[in-house]
Formats: structure tokens, sequence, C-alpha cells
């Protein structure tokens, strides 16, 4: 049964998954973390970095793996993941650039990248937590609806949902049409995964992910076979969800 866990609003589903991660480093100093880009993990991020300066949390030896990344772009692209990353932790905390593995959407040929980072995966050997927001039509990274249970990381056409909600990321629109993302295989391997979600345009998709069966028209419901899996919603984005007390905080 995956942990659902309901908050206020997004400031605490912030705080708490800030926290989360601080304590997971604090148990494990050498761990393996793969953080998302987009959005929802924002305010987390802000608070990571808070807890992190203010309490002198020894992030020195952990690794930071990115999830996915834009086919085409790469660091220097505003709206990039990696520059959002760079931006809102990696840079702010002085992460080593050693300590980082990510996705280089330049990459040609692009194939070679998947084997890049499917290899650096195993030499770490997997991930240790992920944090991962959600897709509106349900995506993970970028393992769109229909999604393969067996793919490490692999080059991936957009979904038209994902197409459209890209423009939120770029200043001046840009065509994107593919993505490189770590896969399902991956991403259900890790010891431990954090799911996120806020806002209310999130709770019908948030509906069928936690009300639904798991299926791979919806890869965030797979989310709920992994034994370690907490979901961290906010009240609006949980609109649909039963009122069970347990599940609120
Ligand atoms: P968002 O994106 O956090 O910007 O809503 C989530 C996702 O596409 O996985």
């Amino acid at each position: 049964m995956p942990k659902i866990t309901i908050v206020p609003d997004y400031q605490k589903l912030s705080v708490i998954t800030a926290e989360k991660i601080v304590s997971y480093i604090q148990q494990k100093p050498d761990a393996v973390i793969c953080l998302a880009g987009g959005d929802t993990p924002l305010g987390t991020y802000q608070q990571l970095k808070t807890i992190v300066k203010e309490r002198s949390i020894d992030i020195s030896q952990v690794t930071f793996v990115g999830l996915d990344e834009w086919v085409g772009m790469n660091e220097t692209v505003k709206g990039s993941c990696r520059y959002t990353l760079n931006k809102h932790l990696y840079k702010p905390l002085n992460i080593a650039e050693e300590n980082i593995l990510f996705f280089n959407g330049k990459a040609d040929p692009i194939h070679h990248e998947c084997k890049r980072i499917t290899y650096e995966m195993n030499k770490l050997g997997g991930i240790n937590l992920i944090l991962l927001g959600i897709g509106m039509n349900g995506h993970l990274g970028f393992n769109e609806p229909n999604v393969s249970m067996d793919e490490y990381a692999h080059v991936v056409t957009l979904d038209a949902i994902t197409r459209k909600v890209s423009s939120k990321y770029f200043a001046t629109p840009y065509p994107v049409s593919k993505g490189i993302t770590l896969g399902m295989k991956t991403i259900l391997s890790a010891d431990k995964i954090i799911s996120i979600a806020n806002g209310t345009k999130k709770s019908t998709i948030i509906e069928k992910i936690i009300n639904g069966a798991a299926s791979p028209d919806v890869p965030a419901s797979l989310l709920k076979n992994h034994q370690h899996v907490e979901f961290i919603i906010d009240e609006k984005a949980a609109k649909y969800i039963p009122n069970s007390t347990e599940n609120f905080i």
C-alpha cells in the first residue's frame, strides 16, 4: 500500500518533502538521489537550500542524478531541466560537477547518451531516493502514457499534453518533440520514492492515480506497486481523494 500524505498547502508540502530528503541524507550521507525538474519541486528545493545551510548538513558525498531532459537542450537553455536544477539547487549549494550525473539533451547521437547514463547508473548501483513530480497526463520524467516497464535510460516521443505544457518552462516558444529520461525500470528500482503534486490542475490525474488501477496508461499509478512509495499531495490536488483522516496531516 502506498503511503498517501495530504497536506494543507504547497508550503507544507515543500517543507515536509525537504525534511524527508534531509533526514535520508543524514542516515545515508553517500546516497544517490534523483531529483526531478519541473515546477512542483521548486518549493522543496527552496526549503532544502535553507535547511542544508542553516543546519550545516554535509551533502558533499551525495550523488545527484537528473531524471530527464528535453532532447536538443542542455544547461545553456533557460527552462531546460539542467538549467532549472542548476539555478534552484546545484549552484546555490555548490554541488561539485563530479557529484552530478545528468542527461545532455544535445548529445549526438542521442542514443549514446542513454548508454552513458545507464552505464553510470549501474556503476552507482542505482538510486536510493527519488523525488518525482507528476505530469498532467500522469507521466513520470518523460515516461509517457502507455509506458514500457522494461526501459532504462531512453528517448521518448513526447505526448501531445507534455508538448503543450512545455511552453510554461520557456520564455520563448521552443518546439520540443522528444525527451530523454530514466525509464520505469530504473525509477521503480529506487529504494525509496517520493512523488509530489499540488494545485487543482493536478486533481483529476491524482484521482486516477490514487483511485484507479495501476496501469501503464497512467505511469504514476505504477508507483503504487513499489514497496516504499509516498505520495505527498496538497489539499487542492487531493480534492477527489476520499477523506481518510489518517492521510491528512
Ligand atoms: P510540473 O511538471 O512539476 O511542472 O507540474 C511535472 C512533470 O511534468 O512531471
